[in-house]
């Protein structure tokens, strides 16, 4: 199917639906009500062997014997009739079955589904479902769904893998007067999913902004591709449920697809520059400001608020979001000094105080327009004793558009009664952004600021490293031949070697006396650390001893590793005892990387030393990577500020780390026999001193 194929689902120029029923109630009585009431204008056959007219449209006893092409066939007969009905439309030449029927792969019968899909796509066709509520798209007048037999058109297409919780959103969206585009639920996805979907609502002219509900992504590499070139056009607001261990399997049993690790979908969304919504309002109010206001693409905010309260809170938002606020005092102070009372404040926030009245708002909003430097606004209102509220709604209505008049962004927190409610209602029947909530004012301009970001940025292709890969692929041929599914230190060691990855020196020593000419010759202090394929974790069993400053201390140690490594694994086979030269002490991070059964490779940096899995400090991306995403890894985790020089301490060498995480990257990327890989601690020293691996540890598999 080629990319632009897809629109004959959406845009049909006849549809079929076998099952169409003449009892109300019925789904597939709905579907035929609903094409007929949405004023779609294409060909319409009904299928029944029953019935001679529904909704005034002529039944056929079969799809066979509709006399004109089908571009589009619905099923809604019970699921033992599903697979005869697909092979029926597929001989009739239909392009695309849309199968609203339950009772497949998410009950554990996949293989009637999969029968279906290959009957399907060995005649040409293609399955969207099963276990779908149908499609929507206004472009085609075309309404497929069982649901709403009136939804409003306008311009945020919907892709939702759950039925149920898409009909909801038809109301919903209803309700708060956001028109839709595209509505088309996802089920199954047995054949085509939201990446295929995705196709159709990049190209479709009338949606501005795309909201999508996943619960699990099963070919995570064509997501990707098809998100990064939706998100290159269109904001995207993805909303994921199965965060927590329990959702992600009921949200598994849900569509019975893949609902995968949490972290690295968000961290994967975030890459391709979609933004991941945690409530269905906060994705409504999401794509209803990027699809219907002028996006803010300067820097200087300002917040102007009656109340000290929620100019706090917007305050804390707009860090959480990246908002810059303006704050040059001397422009703040001329601009907005002469409706601000003594008593309030004229440093961003702008507190005008709550004895302001609408003609103080008119004041402070014209002078927020007036001033260049001042790039977007947020308007806070808490409803107030003083205030002259029936002006509320036409001071909102004439100070939007003014800034819209200047192109700078404004958005509205309207905090009140009943009063103010009606008055919210009636700002948004004229798309003007207004909300009752600071959190969702200010985290629709944020998630539609960071998105103009996105795209402003460069989007470099991948950085690779050059690395030893045939050496990487010995070490592994042996590991494997040897029965392993790790690399030892020693060859963990190795393969950083290869890599080109910076390592203190090191070797095995197999007996004592080598371990003290090995020591004597590095030069105190050193590490000594058992070798032994039956202990992956060295320290927990007593096998890592640091700071080892004598002869007498080697032969100590010696003694000490052995001991403890047989009392916790009388089994184990020790190799040696590795003798380390000793780090000096720096800040410590980790780099790793694994592979996701949905997205492949995926690399993570982050804080780390013993506490990493305590801290979490961890950020992940998909492969590959430029050497500018690199760069944003590092300075994205919570510990950033460690590398810029605390504590009088010298910056750190950011730039060692970035060819760390890209050296990480072209392992996993060219030796597909490594599964994990975790390099910690790193120690990084300062700038221009380059770091030092002082452990890894590698996953290998056949
Ligand atoms: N060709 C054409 N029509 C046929 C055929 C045939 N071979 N055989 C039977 N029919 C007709 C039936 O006679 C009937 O029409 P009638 O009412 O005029 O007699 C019609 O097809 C439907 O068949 P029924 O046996 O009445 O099936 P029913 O409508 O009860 O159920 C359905 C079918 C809706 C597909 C059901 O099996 C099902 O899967 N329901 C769940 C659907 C669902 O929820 N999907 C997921 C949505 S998302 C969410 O979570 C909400």
């Amino acid at each position: 199917m080629s990319r632009g194929e897809i629109k004959r689902l959406f845009e049909p120029e006849s549809v079929a639906v076998i099952g169409a029923s003449t009892t109300p109630g019925k789904i597939g009585y709905s579907v035929v009500r609903n094409l007929r009431n949405g004023g779609y204008e294409g060909k319409v056959y009904p299928i029944n062997p029953k019935a001679d007219e529904i909704w005034g449209y002529k039944v056929y006893a079969g799809i066979g014997k509709v006399e004109g092409p089908v571009d589009l066939t619905v099923i809604t007969v019970p699921a033992a009739l599903t697979y005869d009905s697909v092979k029926e439309a597929v001989a009739k030449g239909t392009k695309y079955i849309t199968i609203i029927t339950s009772g497949f792969g998410e009950v554990g019968d996949y293989e009637t589904e999969n029968k279906i899909v290959a009957c399907a796509n060995e005649g040409g066709a293609r399955i969207l479902g099963p276990n779908i509520f149908g499609v929507f798209s206004a472009a085609g007048k075309c309404n497929t769904t069982f649901s709403a037999n009136n939804i409003l058109p306008g311009n945020v297409a919907i892709l939702t893998q759950s039925g149920a919780l898409g009909i909801a959103m038809i109301g919903k969206t209803a309700a708060a007067n956001i028109g839709l585009s595209v509505m088309a639920s996802i089920g199954n996805k047995s054949d085509l999913d939201e990446a295929d979907c995705l196709e159709y609502v990049i190209r479709d002219d009338s949606t501005k902004a795309i909201l999508m509900y996943v619960e699990g992504i099963k070919d995570g590499i064509r997501f990707m591709d098809a998100l990064r070139r939706a998100t290159a056009v269109k904001p995207v607001i993805i909303l994921k449920a199965g965060r927590s261990q329990r959702g992600a399997m009921a949200a598994a049993s849900h569509t019975g697809s893949l609902a995968g690790s949490d972290e690295i979908f968000d961290a994967v969304i975030k890459q391709c520059g979609a933004a991941r919504a945690e409530t269905l309002e906060e994705a409504f109010n999401w794509c209803n400001f990027a699809a219907n206001t002028p996006p803010p693409k300067k820097h200087n905010f300002v917040i102007i608020t009656n109340g000290g309260g929620i100019g706090v809170m917007a305050t804390d938002a707009c860090e959480t979001y990246n908002i810059p606020l303006y704050d040059d005092q001397n422009v703040l102070k001329e601009a907005f000094t002469p409706m601000t009372p003594a008593f309030g404040s004229v440093k961003n926030p702008i507190d005008i105080t709550g004895g302001a009245t609408s003609t103080d708002y008119n004041l402070a909003l014209a002078a927020s327009a007036a001033t260049k430097e001042v790039e977007g606004v947020m308007a806070l209102y808490c409803e107030t004793a003083t205030f002259d509220t029936e002006n509320l709604t036409p001071m909102v209505k004439e100070t939007y558009k003014k800034h819209k008049e200047l192109g700078k962004a404004i958005v509205y927190a309207l905090v009140g009664g009943e009063l103010v409610s009606d008055s919210i209602r009636a700002l948004q029947k004229d798309g003007i952004p207004a909300y009752s909530d600071v959190m969702h004012a200010v985290s629709s301009l944020g998630v539609s600021y960071n998105y103009q970001n996105y795209i402003a940025k460069k989007h470099d292709a991948a950085d690779w490293a050059k690395i030893d890969t045939a050496g990487i692929n010995s070490i592994i041929d042996r590991a494997l031949a040897d029965g392993r599914s790790f690399l030892l230190a020693n060859e963990g060691s190795d393969v950083m070697k290869a890599a080109g990855v910076a390592i203190p020196g090191s070797e095995v020593a197999p007996s004592l006396e080598k371990a003290i000419e090995l020591a004597e010759k590095m030069g105190y202090p050193v590490v000594m650390k058992v070798v032994s394929r039956d202990i992956l974790h060295k320290s927990d069993a007593g096998g890592v001893i640091l700071g080892v400053k004598h002869k007498d201390d080697v032969i100590a140690g010696y003694d000490t590793i052995i001991k403890n490594c047989k009392k916790h694994n009388p089994k184990a086979v020790i190799d040696g005892i590795e003798v380390t030269e000793m780090v000096s002490a720096g800040t410590e991070f980790i780099v790793g990387g694994r592979r996701d059964p949905a997205f492949g490779p995926v690399v993570m940096f982050g804080l780390g030393g013993v506490y990493v899995e305590v801290m979490k400090d961890v950020v992940f991306r998909a492969l590959p990577i430029s050497r500018d995403e690199a760069r944003s890894m590092v300075d994205s985790i919570k510990a950033a500020k460690l590398l810029s020089g605390v504590r009088g301490q010298a910056k750190r060498d950011v730039n060692s780390i970035v060819d760390t995480i890209i050296k990480v990257s072209t392992i996993l990327n060219e030796c597909p026999r490594i599964t994990d890989i975790e390099v910690n601690p790193i120690v990084v020293y300062e700038e221009g001193k380059g770091l030092k691996a002082v452990d890894s540890r590698i996953m290998i598999a056949k």
